[in-house]
């Protein structure tokens, strides 16, 4: 059986297994980064960075705001008005993305490029996702954009799903792969890629079966939940996200994955904030907001899969390997307590609620050395 097959007897029953091993108690790991994060703009940034920046030392930023930040100038300004948001002694790095248009000049590439202002340029198939409608329409589009990061070393981050409603929403990731992806790399085989939050058992294959220039990134919320989450108790709007989640077999494939220490796979939390009154309504918005529990939830599946030894490897080593920047020189250090800690339900921002999610798991781990208090 190869380590991804799934064994029928493990479907999740939403507990904790008990390890046999020898307990940890104590973690330390080097500061870790987030390679895929939605802060927004204005009141809500205000409200969610914090939570990023006083644990993290990096995050890749999206650029899906409304307008896109899809000009060299939209992106300088975008990483100004993140860096007023933070004290100036806050140590953290938003590392910036372009959003690429079926009309993105290849100069614009050149310019982001002789600035140092680009860590990936985000390409969004139109109407795939949350504000994805000035998305790219057709590669073939944007081949001559693609063939300058190739020569620049400039990395492609893909939402990794088709956008045709003619397919199936759950298997719009695998279909996107064999339509788009596979044919791009062969086009551009030394274009560095990531494939953003792979949801499913195909998508681990997929990069398994890859030698190099290929990464993923792989979100909290798709290691802990499946489908069934997202009707359990009724619609729950607060489990809805895209990639949307999938079968437990897709479930079970990611946290293992995540959980080997193959270095083609990093945390990316996908932590994207919506007001409840946007979420809780017919033609709710895509998007979890898990960055208050997105390190105890992820410490407690690695703790679960009996693999605390490759958290570091996922949080804050694979990443900075691909993306080739230095490891972060400091560490945090995370403690089990006796009791678990409590979950905060929401945060206030922009006039509202915004829900935290929630992985119904008990979580016993918290940073107790190396947070930055920034608020
Ligand atoms: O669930 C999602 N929310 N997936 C995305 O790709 C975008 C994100 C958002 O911006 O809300
Ligand atoms: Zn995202």
């Amino acid at each position: 059986m190869s380590p991804l097959d799934v064994p029928e007897s493990s479907v999740f029953q939403g507990g904790l297994i008990e390890s046999e091993i020898e307990p940890m108690n104590e973690l330390t790991i080097k500061r870790p980064d987030d390679w895929h994060l939605h802060l927004r703009d204005g009141d809500m940034m205000r409200a969610v960075l914090p939570y990023t920046a006083e644990l993290y030392g990096r995050a890749i930023i999206m650029p899906n705001l409304k307008p896109p930040v899809k000009t060299v100038k939209d992106v300088e300004a975008y990483r100004q008005r993140i860096l007023d948001c933070l004290p100036s002694s806050h140590g953290f790095q938003p590392l910036m993305t372009l959003y690429l248009t079926d009309d993105t000049p290849q100069e614009e590439i050149q310019t982001a490029n002789k600035e140092g202002l680009l860590a990936a340029v985000k390409l969004y198939p139109v109407g795939a996702t949350t504000h994805s409608e000035h998305g790219v329409t057709n590669l073939k589009k944007v081949y001559r954009v693609l063939e300058i990061m190739q020569k620049l070393d400039i990395p492609l981050s893909i939402h990794g799903e088709i956008s045709d409603p003619g397919v199936d929403i759950f298997d719009r990731e695998s279909v996107f792969i064999e339509r788009e992806l596979d044919p791009v790399r062969n086009d551009f085989p030394e274009l560095k890629i990531f494939l953003e939050n792979v949801s499913s058992k195909t998508g681990v294959v997929y990069l398994l079966s890859a030698e190099s220039g290929l990464g993923a990134t792989i979100t909290p919320h798709h290691l802990l939940i499946n489908r069934n989450n997202i009707f359990t108790g009724g619609l729950n709007p607060h489990m809805y996200c895209l990639p949307v989640a999938k079968r437990e077999v897709d479930r079970q494939s990611i946290r293992k994955a995540a959980t080997s220490g193959d270095p083609r796979f990093f945390f990316g939390s996908d932590s994207a904030p919506h007001r409840q009154v946007d979420k809780e309504k017919a033609g709710g918005a895509a998007g979890i907001f898990n960055m208050p529990t997105a390190l105890p939830d992820i410490v407690q599946v690695f703790e679960t899969e009996e693999a605390l030894d490759n958290l570091e490897a996922f949080m804050s080593l694979n990443g900075a390997r691909f993306y080739e920047f230095p490891t972060n020189p400091d560490t945090i250090t995370l403690e089990k307590t006796a009791a678990s800690v409590p979950v905060i339900e929401y945060i206030s921002a922009d006039g509202d609620r915004v829900s935290v999610f929630q992985s119904r798991v008990p979580l016993f781990w918290q940073v107790v050395r190396g947070l930055r208090r920034i608020a």
